[in-house]
């Protein structure tokens, strides 16, 4: 791939965004045990490292999506491929994205798991691209604001290479 990098985001600033995240939520879920739900494939990476940063108990289970196919721009067609697999009735959820683009997989995804009627929803990506934004989305734990460009590395692909980077690369292609 002939490319350019724009932008790094190095393996330190990701960790320590990592940790920042952990704590809050150790903090804010300390009394009532969260159930992390991770997007694959993107958020692999991320929430792997994000539970071990968590210092209270928590449950975590991953709902497949596609949006992209091979192409860098989303299709706006979602496919669920694979459903969580736990009990959510009455548990307090978070969603961990590796990134929100333009929204449509959050907004899809959010009213999926409405339906299984969680106590709660919150929403948690590394990285929030807000330039495309089409759905209006709350996000209550964020890694790094970024306009636009296109990311690869720690989970992020580009037609599935590049997720095993231990750091975040901005590319011009
Ligand atoms: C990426 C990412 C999000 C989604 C965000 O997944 O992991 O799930 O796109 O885009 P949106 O906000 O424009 O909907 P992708 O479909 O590329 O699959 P992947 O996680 O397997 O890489």
């Amino acid at each position: 791939m002939e490319y350019k990098i724009l932008k790094k985001i190095s393996e330190e600033d990701i960790r320590k965004k990592v940790e920042e995240i952990a704590r809050s939520i150790s903090e804010e879920y300390k009394d009532n045990e969260p159930v992390l739900i991770g997007i694959l494939n993107g958020s692999f990476i991320f929430i792997a490292d994000l539970i071990r940063k968590i210092s209270i108990p928590s449950e975590v289970d991953f709902i497949r999506l596609a949006s992209y196919g091979s192409n860098s721009i989303s299709s706006g067609k979602i496919k669920l491929t694979k459903d969580s697999e736990l009990l959510l009735r009455g548990k307090p959820v978070i969603i961990v994205e590796d990134i929100i683009d333009t929204g449509l997989t959050l907004s899809y995804l959010i009213k999926h798991i409405k339906k299984k009627s969680p106590e709660s929803i919150r929403v948690c990506t590394l990285i929030n691209k807000f330039g495309r934004r089409q759905k209006e989305i709350g996000i209550d734990y964020r890694g790094f604001d970024i306009e636009d460009g296109f990311l690869v590395g720690y989970g992020l692909d580009y037609s599935e290479k590049y997720r095993h980077l231990p750091y975040i690369l901005s590319l011009a292609i």
